[in-house]
Parts: structure tokens; C-alpha cells; sequence
């Protein structure tokens, strides 16, 4: 049972009950299944970055979102949008100015610290289940109080999440010029969900219609702000969307760039 001196600061004793949890349902399921995706994901975009190899199809100017922007000497020409200026050592990955600032946003995200304190951290791992640790301290101190740079890191999604249109924009092309095909589907969803999962951001919301005290006296951004909040609640859902659309989107790509079966074309 939790001690006087580690219990959080205005919680009260726990019942005097011997079951660890009177809970019956399958109450494990959800930190199980976020411990499985998350680590799946993990290792499938870790194995990615570091291949160096099959994220870009030359002939319709596809880029992977995990080579984007690409900014290191081992760039192909076509693919460094923005120049290639960081050495090719093995340890640096091509989109070595996004990639940081990606993870970030998503570690720092509410949605997924919500998803790892109670997966892999057990604290707690669900509702009316006892926290699996003994001492509690909340985000009050280093390295958790980090969390409250997420906001900083919003703005860095915001930039990138233009990159990656610009990418995709620029991959309507083909050898005769303009071109079409499900590469260009797939890209472009992936950005559509990067878009609605960024913009779901708490930190978005908060931008939009914090610190104002009467809506009625600004009805562009209590409307920006009504439309945010419904994203905001499909966030959870967007987290995970997002994970797969960008994986698919990699996969795809790389899947045509190394020929295993070649991109469906619509127009060209
Ligand atoms: S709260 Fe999840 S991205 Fe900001």
C-alpha cells in the first residue's frame, strides 16, 4: 500500500482492500497492445533510418517522410531539397534536422505520454489498478518536466509537416513530366493525417483559443478553435493513424525504389 510520505500531495489512504485490483475486465489489454505497436514501430523506423538505402524512386521524385528533408552527403542529388550539408557518417541519418524534433513532438506528446506512463512505465498501468511503483512525482522534476517544452516542438512539427507537403507536392512527376500514381495517394493521405494530427495538437488548441475571454469577441478563432476541438478529441486515434500512414507511406517507397513490384500509374 502506498506510504504516507509518497502518496501524491492531496490523495487519500487506498481502502483497506488485499486484492491488488478489483477490477475484472481485461483492463491489461490497452497497455499490452500499446507496448506491442510502439515497439514495433520503434524497431521498424530505427531499422529504416539507419539503412541509408531505398527512400527516394528517381523517376517520380518520391521521398520517404523518414529521409526528409535529406541533408547529408549521401544524399541522392535529386532528393537533397535543401542542400547536403552534414557528413555521411553512418550514425547521422539523412533527415538528421527533423528526425530529433519528430521525436520529440511525439514523446512529448499528451496522447503518448498518457500511452507509455501506463504501458511501460506502469504508473499507473489503468484505472483503479495500483501504480507499479512506490514513489509518485508527477512532471514536477528533470527529466519529466521537459514535457512542457511540447509546445516549442509544435512549431517545429509545423515546419516539418510543410516540408512533407512540399514533398509530396513535388512528387507529382514522371520521366515525361507531370505524372500520377498510387505513390502520389499514399503521400498525399500520409500528409493529410500528418496535418489533422498536428493541428489536433493540444498545444494547437490552446494556441488558437487560449487566453481569450470572450469568444464572442472573436469568431474567426472561436470557429479555428471549435474546429481544432474536434480533432483534439479523435487524437488518440490520429497518434495512431499517423504511425501507420507513415510507415505504409516508408514501406511503399521503398518497396518501388529497391523494385520489388513497381508504382501503379494513373497518368504517366
Ligand atoms: S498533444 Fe499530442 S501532439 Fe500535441
Amino acid at each position: 500500500m502506498t506510504s504516507t510520505a509518497t502518496r501524491p500531495r492531496g490523495a487519500r489512504a487506498r481502502a483497506a482492500v488485499a486484492a491488488k485490483t478489483l477490477r475484472t475486465d481485461r483492463w491489461w489489454f490497452a497497455p499490452l497492445i500499446t507496448v506491442v505497436g510502439l515497439t514495433a514501430w520503434v524497431a521498424y523506423a530505427t531499422v529504416r533510418v539507419y539503412m541509408h538505402n531505398w527512400y527516394w524512386v528517381e523517376d517520380f521524385h518520391y521521398l520517404t517522410p523518414f529521409y526528409s528533408p535529406c541533408v547529408t552527403e549521401r544524399c541522392v542529388e535529386g532528393a537533397a531539397h535543401f542542400g547536403r550539408v552534414l557528413p555521411d557518417w553512418w550514425i547521422i541519418p539523412e533527415a538528421a534536422f527533423t528526425l530529433p524534433f519528430l521525436l520529440l513532438f511525439r514523446l512529448t506528446c499528451y496522447y503518448y505520454r498518457k500511452a507509455y506512463y501506463r504501458s511501460f512505465w506502469l504508473s499507473p498501468p489503468a484505472c483503479a489498478v495500483p501504480d507499479g511503483h512506490q514513489s509518485y512525482s508527477g512532471e514536477t522534476r528533470f527529466p519529466l518536466l521537459g514535457q512542457n517544452l511540447h509546445r516549442y516542438f509544435f512549431y517545429a512539427a509545423v515546419i516539418i509537416s510543410l516540408i512533407n507537403s512540399w514533398d509530396a507536392v513535388l512528387a507529382f512527376h514522371s520521366p515525361e513530366g507531370f505524372g500520377f500514381g498510387l505513390g502520389n495517394l499514399i503521400l498525399i493521405g500520409n500528409v493529410v493525417m500528418l496535418w489533422a494530427y498536428t493541428i489536433s495538437c493540444h498545444s494547437c488548441r490552446h494556441i488558437i483559443g487560449g487566453r481569450l475571454k470572450h469568444f464572442s469577441k472573436h469568431p474567426l478563432r472561436y470557429r479555428a478553435w471549435t474546429a481544432v476541438s474536434w480533432l483534439n478529441v479523435r487524437h488518440m486515434q490520429l497518434a495512431w493513424i499517423t504511425l501507420g500512414t507513415l510507415a505504409l507511406t516508408d514501406f511503399y517507397v521503398m518497396a518501388v525504389a529497391a523494385e520489388w513490384f513497381p508504382d501503379l500509374r494513373f497518368i504517366n
